[in-house]
């Protein structure tokens, strides 16, 4: 399942992303903005617990979020540009880190990291990376969860191609996606259009 999140401060702050004239410093930030908005739609869910806790006026038992039950997935590198902003929303949450390169005579994603918290089959897994282009690299890191445990995962990303999203619910119709905007279509080198081009350089400042 896809939802777009169409709220007008994500589509707004998206506007300004995407623009070839933002700087690293103004991406980075707005990254983090919409990615905090995205997360506030996709964790609307999220299991709470009671907590005993004093006011200054008496005590009483308030509800807080099962911290421990959570787990952000960043897949490596730009996966770092919404775990921020994911983690200024929970920040007890616990992170793992997945690596995946494409080999150039297959074409297929290879793993060079992982690193997960433990009991992954209990926690609700995001996982997230800005872009969804051809769908292969976060459909290889959910099946990579999966072995390791995961049983309740969800996919966050900045844009979309419909190509990826074909190829990852194809891989995982279990596992909904969550993004700022649906885009048009990739381009031959697997870039999106119209898109906002490399998520990874544009964070980091590389090239
Ligand atoms: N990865 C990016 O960073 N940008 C795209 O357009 C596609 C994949």
């Amino acid at each position: 399942m896809l939802t777009v999140i169409d709220h007008p401060l994500v589509q707004h702050k998206l506007t300004m992303l995407r623009m070839k004239e933002t700087t690293t410093g103004g991406f980075r930030r707005l990254a983090r903005e919409i990615s905090l908005l995205l997360g506030y739609e996709v964790l609307r869910d999220l299991p709470l617990e009671p907590v005993t806790i004093e006011t200054p006026m008496e005590e009483m038992q308030a509800m807080q979020v099962q911290g421990k039950k959570l787990c952000f997935v960043s897949i490596l590198r730009a996966g770092a540009g919404i775990l921020e902003g994911m983690l200024d929303l929970v920040p007890a949450a616990r992170v793992a880190h997945v690596g995946m390169y494409r080999d150039h005579e297959t074409h297929e994603p290879v793993e060079y990291y992982f690193k997960a918290p433990e009991a992954l089959e209990e926690r609700l897994c995001v996982v997230v990376d800005p872009m969804l282009a051809t769908g292969h690299s976060a459909a290889a890191a959910v099946t990579r969860l999966k072995q390791a445990g995961a049983q309740q995962l969800k996919f966050v990303c900045l844009l979309a191609a419909p190509e990826g999203v074909k190829a990852f619910e194809a891989a995982h119709p279990d596992v909904p996606i969550y993004t700022a905007s649906l885009d048009r279509q990739l381009d031959e080198n697997a870039y999106i259009l119209p898109g906002l081009g490399d998520a990874g350089d544009r964070l980091f400042g590389t090239k």
